[in-house]
């Protein structure tokens, strides 16, 4: 029986890349909608570019819902330095075939959960806004949330600020809301997505595929990834949100350790650190698996046979 899940998202390149994947696998992934966010770029296009994306992929049976334009608390941050000014620089993607649903996402994440025969996963590959207000507004949706399978956080260095992960530090109070909500996490950090490097080598095995997929992705990949090449001095862009759908389709290529994790919503150098208690040192009971290794090469290869 496939998987019955949420993909919420901030497309954004490798939310992109994430979809791709999910999109290609029905039998697995029963996908009851995606839900969009402000992150990466505004909603307006961030829904527009899941649309799209849902259009290439020829699955515009899957239903997108615009969300939360904007955290709990702080003002948007985007990473239009990262995706572009539309979120999907590099090429350009079909026009949408279906239209955006009327009902907010959040109405969706609540009326779905509520309404489902059984427990949802809930894939988030952006800041966790959607979901926290949806929390607020109906904790009880929690027992229908089997797990959440999120890219996000960081046990070391952050990406936006020296502490702090993009999704997390967007809407620190949102990811609070969701770790200490009690729904089982497990979390997928800059530590392991920076191990799952786009090299040149691999972009041109994407293209050589020379499927539109194939294409997309090399395309989507070739120009996202060079400020953070540049900043890391990686050998190619990071695949942060793929990994997160990796994880439903093949568990085995990661691995995960039980922690206390909690996000510092208080200090100016800190704001939007995950304070992953990696070594037990508060003797909390564990809110979060955090992923301890990944097969790269193995998400890759899952990749190539998914393009
Ligand atoms: O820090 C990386 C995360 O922030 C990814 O989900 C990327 O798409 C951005 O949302
Ligand atoms: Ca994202």
């Amino acid at each position: 029986m496939a998987r019955p899940i949420i993909i919420d998202c901030d497309p954004g390149v490798d939310d992109a890349i994430a979809l791709f994947l999910a999109l290609a696998h029905p039998t697995e992934l029963n996908i009851l909608g995606i839900t969009t966010v402000a992150g990466n770029v505004p909603l307006h296009y961030t829904s527009q570019n899941a649309l799209k994306i849902c259009a290439l992929a020829n699955r515009a049976d899957i239903p997108v819902y615009a969300g939360c334009p904007r955290p709990l608390i702080r003002p948007l941050s985007t990473a239009t330095d990262i995706h572009g000014a539309t979120g999907l620089q590099g090429t350009e993607l079909p026009e949408p075939i279906q239209p955006l649903r009327v009902q907010h996402a959040v109405a969706f994440l609540i009326e779905t959960l509520q309404q489902a025969p059984e427990p949802v996963t809930l894939a988030t590959l952006g800041p966790f806004t959607n979901l926290a207000v949806a929390l607020i507004q109906a904790p009880q949706i929690a027992d229908k949330i089997d797990t959440i399978i999120a890219m996000g956080g960081a046990i070391t260095h952050g990406n936006i600020t020296p502490a702090a992960e993009f999704n997390i530090y967007v809407d620190p109070h949102a990811a609070q809301v969701v770790f200490e909500s009690g729904i089982p996490i497990k979390l997928i950090t800059l530590d392991t997505t920076h191990q799952v490097l786009t090299t040149p080598k691999q972009l041109a095995a994407f293209r050589q595929l020379n499927t539109a997929i194939g294409h997309a992705a090399a395309d989507l990949l070739a120009h996202y990834g060079t400020p953070e090449i540049e900043r890391y001095g990686m050998q190619g862009a990071p695949l942060h949100d793929p990994c997160v759908i990796a994880y439903l389709l093949q568990p085995e290529l990661f691995t995960f350790k039980d922690t206390y994790t909690t996000i510092d919503t208080i200090s100016p150098e800190n704001l939007g650190r995950t304070v992953i208690d990696w070594w037990g040192r508060t003797e909390q009971p564990p809110n979060a698996q955090v992923a301890a290794s990944v097969d790269a090469a193995g998400i890759y290869k899952l990749l190539m046979e998914s393009f």
